[in-house]
């Protein structure tokens, strides 16, 4: 066992990213698959208790989960960088680690900056409506842009998990000459598309749990394909 080398430190990080990311993306399916569908069917008096006793506890791991996960994965990224050489971002490793580690960025972006604030207003409004005072004209807004940006959230983490997994064990194949700067271009022009609908646009087939699913998958083979084409 060589836990007290380089490998053995780089390992504990891994271990601690995989231990936050479950904790975060867990958080981000029980609220897609689970909380939603019983908000939708349960009475008033019982999703305003869930939303103002059980939702702060669930967003407290939640972000806090995205959090470190951010942090673990780039310290990964230093260390790898340092220890190899920043060559090891133009390999086959480095194509996935990087389109994984955009996704979910764009991802920890929409926790902190879109969901979060908004959660705040609806946790506030309900709070307040508990307390006799009317609802927060803002709540209803606020609820249907995190409920977008959490379910792009879904849809980004199934290709995600598909290339952070696969850097390691199923590498691109690609030519030493491969058009890196292009494939950058078209995976950021799809990416950054992706992030503007969750952020200003529709749900679309995103609303149902189901559309969602299916959608992630959708999303990898067109990621795949697409990194097939250009490399
Ligand atoms: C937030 C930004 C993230 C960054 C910068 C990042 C970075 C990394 C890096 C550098 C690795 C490579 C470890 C290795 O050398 O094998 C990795 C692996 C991995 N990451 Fe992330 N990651 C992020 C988010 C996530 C999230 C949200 C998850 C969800 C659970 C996740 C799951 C994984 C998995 C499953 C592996 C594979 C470990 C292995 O191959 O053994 N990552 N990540």
């Amino acid at each position: 066992m060589s836990l007290f080398t380089t490998d053995g430190f780089y390992h504990v990080f891994r271990w601690l990213h995989l231990f936050f990311g479950i904790i975060w993306i867990g958080h981000l399916y029980y609220f897609n698959f689970t909380q939603g569908v019983f908000f939708a069917k349960t009475d008033g008096n019982t999703k305003s208790a869930a939303i103002r006793q059980l939702l702060p506890e669930a967003l407290w791991w939640f972000r806090w989960g995205a959090m470190w996960t951010f942090v673990t994965g780039l310290s990964m990224l230093g260390m790898k960088g340092h220890l190899v050489g920043m060559e090891i971002f133009a390999s086959g490793w480095g194509v996935w680690i990087l389109l994984g580690t955009a996704m979910a960025t764009l991802m920890w972006f929409n926790v902190w900056f879109v969901i979060w604030p908004a959660q705040q207003v609806v946790i506030a409004s309900a709070e307040g409506v508990a307390g006799g005072k009317p609802a927060d004209p803002a709540a209803a807004d606020a609820g249907a842009r995190a409920l977008r940006a959490s379910r792009h959230n879904v849809l980004f983490s199934i290709p995600m998990l598909f290339f952070m997994g696969a850097a390691s064990h199923l590498p691109v194949q690609m030519d030493v000459d491969a058009p890196l700067g292009l494939l950058t271009g078209v995976l950021g022009v799809v990416l950054a598309g992706i992030e503007f609908n969750a952020l200003k646009g529709k749900l679309g087939p995103l609303t149902t749990v189901k559309g969602v699913i299916a959608s992630g998958f959708a999303l990898v083979a067109i990621l795949i394909a697409l990194v097939e084409v250009i490399l």
